[in-house]
């Protein structure tokens, strides 16, 4: 079944589903204002910036290579289970506060009030809806792989673009956070997938000056923001996702890792598809500067 609230779409019974997105706001009441929120749409590249920002934040505590601290986490588990989401079942069952990192996919206008009363900080990702549309299109089909009928382009088309995807319209969900990033910006940080594939080495050094944990010359100049590049890199993650493990009952962990590249879309949907995303991403952005650079 689909739930229309508080201005989006939702899903009933599934992960990030109405249901947990309820139970988020009554039961999620502990935010402390240390607590950094890592928010994003499905399908905008939350993997990554869970990997980059547990990355960056723990980089004293384990080794990548050789030494004698603990081996890094990354190495070995999903950026998934180093940073919870707390609109899963699974959290919401069995809260975890490891290290005061979590993650949402729940618009801005939808967090819990605690989140936004304690102060907490938010960062946001966000990507061009072309490619959130084929990398959205590709997971749920990956995800159906025992249903015998995928789900047509056509047909993921017209649900993203008339904003019923679930958590969607993913245009007013962008917009939720843009603003607050406006109102606050020392609360709210917002980047851009895109912006992190061209320049991630100025975009990993502001995120860490925003999580608090900003770089010290000397790391600037000894390699230390290029091993966090390397270690939260497509194609490291891949490799240690690799073997199946799963992440929660339905979601494998390898099924977040695809492409991992900028403009994909433009392989797989017609001119006219363009033409439609295009035209709502400026209306709907008309007079907010927001833009998705290849
Ligand atoms: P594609 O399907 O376009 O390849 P999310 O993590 O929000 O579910 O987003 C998944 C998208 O991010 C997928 O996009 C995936 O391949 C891409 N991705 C995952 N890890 C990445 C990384 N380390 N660097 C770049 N892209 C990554």
């Amino acid at each position: 079944g689909f739930w229309y609230k508080q201005g989006f779409w939702y899903q009933s019974k599934a992960d990030f589903s109405v249901e947990a997105i309820m139970a988020a706001q009554d039961d999620f009441q502990l935010a402390l204002p240390t607590d950094i929120f890592l928010a994003s749409h499905p399908k905008t590249g939350t993997t990554w910036l869970k990997a980059l920002s547990f990355a960056i934040l723990n980089r004293t505590k384990f080794k990548t290579t050789s030494g004698s601290s603990p081996t890094h986490p990354l190495l070995t588990v999903s950026p998934h289970d180093c940073v919870p989401f707390i609109d899963c079942e699974s959290f919401l069952t069995n809260p975890s506060y490891a290290n005061g990192l979590l993650a949402t996919h729940i618009p801005y206008t939808s967090l819990p009030k605690s989140i936004i009363n304690t102060d907490c900080r938010i960062v946001y990702i966000c990507r061009d809806p072309k490619d959130v549309l084929i990398s959205s299109w590709h997971f749920l089909n990956k995800l159906n792989d025992d249903v015998s009928t995928p789900i047509k382009l056509v047909d993921a088309f017209e649900v993203f673009s008339r904003g019923m995807s679930p958590g969607g319209s993913y245009w007013d969900h962008v917009i939720g956070y843009y603003k607050a990033s406006l109102e606050r910006p020392s609360k709210v940080l917002l980047l851009k997938y895109e912006e992190l594939k061209k320049d991630p080495e100025k975009e990993v050094k502001k995120l860490a000056k925003f999580l608090g944990k900003p770089f010290t010359e000397e790391e600037e100049f000894d390699g230390s923001v290029q091993k966090i590049i390397e270690l939260c890199s497509f194609e490291n993650l891949r490799e240690v996702s690799n073997d199946g493990k799963q992440i929660s009952k339905v979601l494998s962990d390898s099924l977040f890792f695809r492409k991992g590249v900028v403009g994909d879309s433009i392989n797989y949907l017609t001119p006219e598809m363009i033409q439609t995303l295009d035209k709502i991403t400026k209306e709907k952005f008309d007079g907010l500067d927001i833009s998705f650079q290849a």
